[in-house]
């Protein structure tokens, strides 16, 4: 006799690597059924995000408002992981103690272990940073048909420490999963369908795997895996600057299959407020990697990450960034005001007046978003690849990502999975319209 599953509600914060770790908890999770709505499930996990904001504030309040699920179903089983689990520990058990488990990101191969604990009624917690990778000892991924692009965790962990930034402290120490590992799993990935795989880790470009004894960087990673047949495309993020070593800029000039696109935050124009930052690298430096970068592959889209109202942030630093912006030219960007975070030297650090940092943010979202909609449009007139990845609203029409990230709208009946030759022909507000060629 089979049982019936039990049903997984996961709710899932922040970054891509969240999005890959609740995948891989639904699948360590034997015996259960994800399903769309907390209501009715038998276990619920909030996967957290502790970067920005007042990101416990949010999980606990999110918390209260299962708690009448909780006295409608006794053996409901309620878990808090990722980021704000490993920062808040045992405290999230004290503040609100119908949390019957707390994992931490480097654990999640014990949550089988910690789900029989909870449900023998005890409280289950691991917030430990243990030696081994967690992702060699979680189950090999068994869903039997997945859409035609994938993430893949290879690094996780940080060793750079940015005075603003969590996570070195929550995701731990700079840890690469071994090249033979990766390789497995981006075959099996391939095997069920799947022909873009983006490469995730916190520091990506730092990735430095085994093999044969040796120590092997992204770009040797890559190459290999561009071996796959049937896999079309790669993609990695997110990198450091710093990182971005020769071999890697070759790449992204004579890998076929290493997409046009590259995520290289920079956080600040002002060298004064880099060295602040702890970046390790001057505005200067940065605008003459990608100087290298374009040289090795001139059509490259550019995307990065910004903080503003950074601790002690003058209108002159402002500027040096809005500078460094218009030299840059970048086809996608992230902005965002500066949230402290306790436990960091920024913290420490006088904050800016708030209603300066909200100024600066809204002068350079428009700067940034004037720049999208120009790298945007000037693909109209060019063909590029599409991967089709799902029907689009209109009736005949398939949707996919172009090699440079943009969403393309295309008349066909040519099936998910295809990646096809696409004339662009009209720039819209948030995609791309083409023709097959
Ligand atoms: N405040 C604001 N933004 C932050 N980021 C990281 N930490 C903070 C913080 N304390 C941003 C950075 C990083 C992105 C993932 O989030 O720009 O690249
Ligand atoms: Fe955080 Fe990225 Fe800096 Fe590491 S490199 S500390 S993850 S911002």
């Amino acid at each position: 006799m089979t049982e019936t599953p039990k049903k997984l509600y996961i709710k899932t914060y922040g970054c891509q690597m969240n999005v890959y770790d609740s995948e891989r908890m639904a699948e360590a999770l034997q015996g259960y059924e994800q399903v769309d709505s907390p209501e009715g499930a038998d276990m619920i996990l909030l996967n957290t995000c502790h970067i920005r904001e007042k990101a416990a504030e949010k999980v606990y309040s999110e918390l209260g408002r299962y708690k009448p699920l909780k006295a409608g179903n006794p053996d409901l089983k309620i878990g808090v992981a990722g980021c704000v689990a490993q920062a808040e520990g045992e405290e999230i058990m004290r503040r609100q103690p119908m949390v019957d488990l707390v994992v931490g990101p480097q654990s999640y191969h014990r949550l089988p272990e910690l789900e029989r604990q909870a449900r023998a009624g005890g409280k289950a917690l691991d917030t430990e940073f243990p030696e081994e990778l967690k992702f060699d000892h979680l189950p090999r991924r068994p869903k039997p048909k997945r859409g035609p692009t994938a993430f893949l965790t290879v690094q996780e962990g940080c060793d750079k420490f940015c005075a603003f930034c969590v996570v070195p402290y929550t995701r731990g120490a700079e840890a690469s999963r071994p090249v033979s590992r990766v390789l497995r799993e981006a075959e099996g990935l391939v095997e069920q369908g799947v022909r873009e795989i983006t490469l995730l880790g916190q520091n990506v470009n730092a990735y430095h795997g085994e093999e044969n004894g040796q120590s092997r960087g992204l770009a040797s990673l890559i190459r290999r895996l561009a071996e796959i047949d049937g896999l079309e495309r790669i993609r990695f993020t997110t990198s450091h600057p710093n990182d971005m070593d020769d071999d890697l800029i070759a790449a992204h000039g004579n890998c076929a299959k290493l997409m046009p696109y590259l995520h290289l935050p920079v956080q600040s124009g002002s060298d004064r407020i880099l060295k602040r930052m702890n970046r390790g690298h001057t505005a200067e430096e940065y605008i003459r990697l990608i100087e290298r970068i374009r040289a090795a592959r001139p059509d490259i889209l550019i995307s990065g990450d910004f903080i503003v109202g950074f601790p002690e942030e003058t209108e002159a630093d402002f500027r040096a960034t809005m500078e460094l912006v218009e030299a840059v030219k970048y086809g996608q960007c992230f902005s965002f005001k500066y949230s402290s975070r306790p436990g960091t030297p920024a913290a420490e650090r006088p904050l800016v007046d708030p209603e300066a940092a909200d100024d600066r943010l809204q002068r350079l979202q428009a700067l940034l978003t004037k720049q999208q909609r120009e790298a945007q449009d000037a693909m109209v007139g060019r063909e590029v690849g599409v991967l089709f990845e799902r029907a689009g609203r209109m009736d005949g029409q398939m949707v996919g990502k172009s090699d440079h990230l943009h969403a393309v709208h295309v008349q066909t009946d040519l099936p998910a999975g295809t990646l096809a030759r696409v004339l662009i022909s009209e720039s819209g507000p948030n995609s791309l319209g083409g023709v097959l060629v």
